[in-house]
């Protein structure tokens, strides 16, 4: 299959009309909301044959002297070191500025950074608190941008997801997702391609801590023309049927503050043996987008079983980002 090229978000910096396949082309990566299913298949069987081929020993040159900007105003293990790694076995390079040491620390503002490294560098790809900064940034950048989490979505890590449900599973529509716990960033981005990918997707999250309500809106909206069922839940019941239980911490980067009260409030939606017995299926799959507070959101019985996928998910963080970065860079 392949990806139609994503609409241009910014027609003013890119001079070109949307969806032109011209590769000078202004692309972004933001929101899993704002893809198609063929576009996220055409990402799915970009990354399965980058990381097949990779596998098998070739040398990839599709961004043979292209520079990404890593922006990160918030710390990271994966999407710091996949982006690097992703941009160093495609032949190109990726540039760590944390935000704290960028002049943005200092009071200079997202247009004039985003027009500043535009003339440096061939793609941002940014880790922020506020989604309307990376929107900001794609806005007046000329280059790609790729939103490395932000405090509402994280699209990269979906992405990746659900390429690792398709590797394990064989397949995606049909499936049944229960995401268990805070309805969060990650919880939005497996609700936006789940429902476009029509995998029925339930979160089971306690009263209060449910996802945004206009993100669950677009979700069902998808979900009807796929046939996906997006469902909101308080009940643990929710779990039956799942194919994946998938969770997240109880309190996400900038919420550490509220730590000692979401423990209060989460405990009785740990992903533990008993609640993954009320699947009802021996075969249901766990994920987490990682870090794991062990003990906490998931017992060391149910990371470290066979069942779970952890570390397929954090892999595929890799290939599914080259598919991203080829896509929006190379020429
Ligand atoms: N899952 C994820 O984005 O991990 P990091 O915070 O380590 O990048
Ligand atoms: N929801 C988590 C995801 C970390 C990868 C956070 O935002 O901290």
């Amino acid at each position: 299959m392949t990806a139609t090229i994503m609409t241009t978000k910014n027609p003013k910096a890119s001079g070109k009309t949307r969806g032109s396949l011209s590769s000078s082309c202004r692309k972004n990566f933001i929101t899993l909301s704002d893809m198609t299913r063929r576009e996220l298949e055409g990402y799915f069987d970009l990354a399965l044959r980058l990381k097949r081929e990779r596998k098998a020993g070739r040398i990839h040159r599709h961004l043979a002297g292209k520079n990404l900007a890593m922006i990160f105003q918030k710390p990271s293990t994966r999407t710091r070191v996949s982006f690097e790694m992703a941009m160093r076995q495609l032949g190109g390079h990726g540039m760590y500025l944390s935000g704290n040491d960028l002049q943005l620390g200092r009071g200079e503002t997202i247009p004039d950074t985003a027009r500043v490294l535009s003339r440096y560098v061939d793609a941002v790809m940014a880790r922020v608190f506020a989604h309307s900064d990376v929107e900001a940034l794609a806005e007046h950048a000329t280059v790609p941008v790729i939103n490395g989490l932000s405090d509402w979505s994280h699209p990269c890590q979906g992405l990746a997801d659900y390429l690792t449900i398709l590797e394990h599973k064989g397949k995606l529509k049909g499936l049944t997702l229960a995401y268990v716990g805070d309805g969060n960033n990650v919880a939005h981005s497996l609700l936006f391609a789940g429902a476009k990918l029509g995998v029925n997707v339930v979160c089971v999250v306690p009263q209060g801590y449910e996802p945004d309500a206009k993100v669950v809106a677009i979700a069902s909206d998808d979900g009807r023309k796929t046939g996906a069922r997006i469902e909101v839940t308080h009940d643990l019941v929710g779990v039956l049927g799942a194919d994946v239980i998938y969770t997240d911490v109880w309190a996400s980067m900038g919420r550490e503050g509220e730590h000692a009260q979401r423990v209060r409030v989460f405990k009785p939606y740990q992903v533990n043996a008993a609640l993954m017995a009320m699947t009802g299926k021996s075969g249901a799959l766990f994920m987490h987008c990682l870090p794991a507070h062990r003990g906490e959101e998931v017992t060391d019985e149910v990371a470290d079983s066979p069942n779970s996928i952890i570390f397929d998910q954090a892999e595929n963080r890799l290939h599914a980002q080259k598919a991203v970065l080829v896509k929006l860079m190379a020429d």
